[in-house]
């Protein structure tokens, strides 16, 4: 299943990135969720690949995803950001989905901060709310190290410390005075949000937050060995939390509001690595 999107493509792709974005080793490897594109506009000298013109990266096509790899300076250090997913929702397999995470490993990606879009199961979340994951709950039904072992893999990763207790120290210290909650992030399948009846189910599991990504991308880091964090934006409260219905454009919207929060916390984060 995963030869498609295993280490041999991982290694086609970047040789065909590497060229065009001209960087060396990056310090620090974004992945930016659903409407929080606009983190990319911070990375100064940026050079972009579009997705389409890597081999192994489909089309992306969901409103709000950009879909391109860009290189370039934060804050004055080297850093590729990858704007875009492959959702599994849209029909990708877990493989492809995770497949940017072997590709910057292919690129040199030591270090990797995967954001996302997620709704609030944590009564005392609020929309707007960065959240640092601490672990995650895969409930997608997927695993993208399902399969013939890739060169490198791991094949029975250790998933204690998936969210690298480094990281999350570091981007604790970068948010300073800003507030940071912390909690556990659930990845599901979608693309339907959850009943209230799934998301009583999901905060009983001890969730804090879920969302449709992440979980995929953190299980390929721990089997090449990407040190890995995620930050959860909470865009809306998860469904029953209140009555309000959850709308995609309500998503997209909190997250070019909160983005540049966002990007003030990856900035101070870059500066500590
Ligand atoms: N559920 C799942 N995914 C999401 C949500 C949600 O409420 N909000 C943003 N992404």
């Amino acid at each position: 299943m995963s030869a498609s999107w295993g280490y041999e493509a991982a290694r086609a792709a970047a040789s065909v990135i590497a060229p065009r974005i001209g960087i060396g080793e990056p310090l620090l490897t974004l992945i930016l969720g659903s409407g929080l594109g606009s983190v990319v506009d911070r990375v100064a000298d940026a050079r972009s690949v579009p997705y389409s013109s890597v081999p192994g990266f489909p089309d992306t096509a969901v409103q709000g995803h950009a879909g391109r790899v860009v290189a370039g300076t934060l804050a004055g250090r080297p850093v590729i950001v990858f704007a875009g997913r492959f959702h599994m929702y849209e029909g990708h397999p877990a493989a492809a989905s995770a497949f940017p995470v072997r590709v910057a490993h292919s690129l040199g990606a030591k270090v990797m901060v995967a954001t996302n879009a997620a709704g609030g199961i944590d009564a005392t979340l609020s929309p707007g709310d960065l959240v640092l994951i601490d672990d995650q709950i895969n409930l997608t039904g997927r695993n993208p190290l399902e399969g013939t072992l890739e060169e490198g893999d791991t094949r029975f990763p250790d998933m204690s410390a998936a969210y690298s207790p480094r990281l999350r120290s570091l981007l604790a210290k970068a948010a300073g005075n800003r507030p940071l909650r912390r909690g556990v992030y659930a990845g599901l399948l979608g693309p339907a949000y959850e009943t209230p009846a799934e998301v009583r189910m999901l905060r009983a599991l001890g969730a804090d937050v879920t969302g449709m990504s992440t979980v995929g991308e953190a299980l390929v880091a721990a089997a090449i060995g990407v040190e890995f964090a995620g930050i959860s934006l909470v865009t809306n409260l998860a469904s029953g939390i209140t009555d309000a219905p959850v709308r995609h454009e309500d998503v997209i919207e909190a997250g070019r509001v909160a983005s540049a929060r966002l990007g003030d916390l990856l900035e101070a984060a870059v500066t500590l690595l």
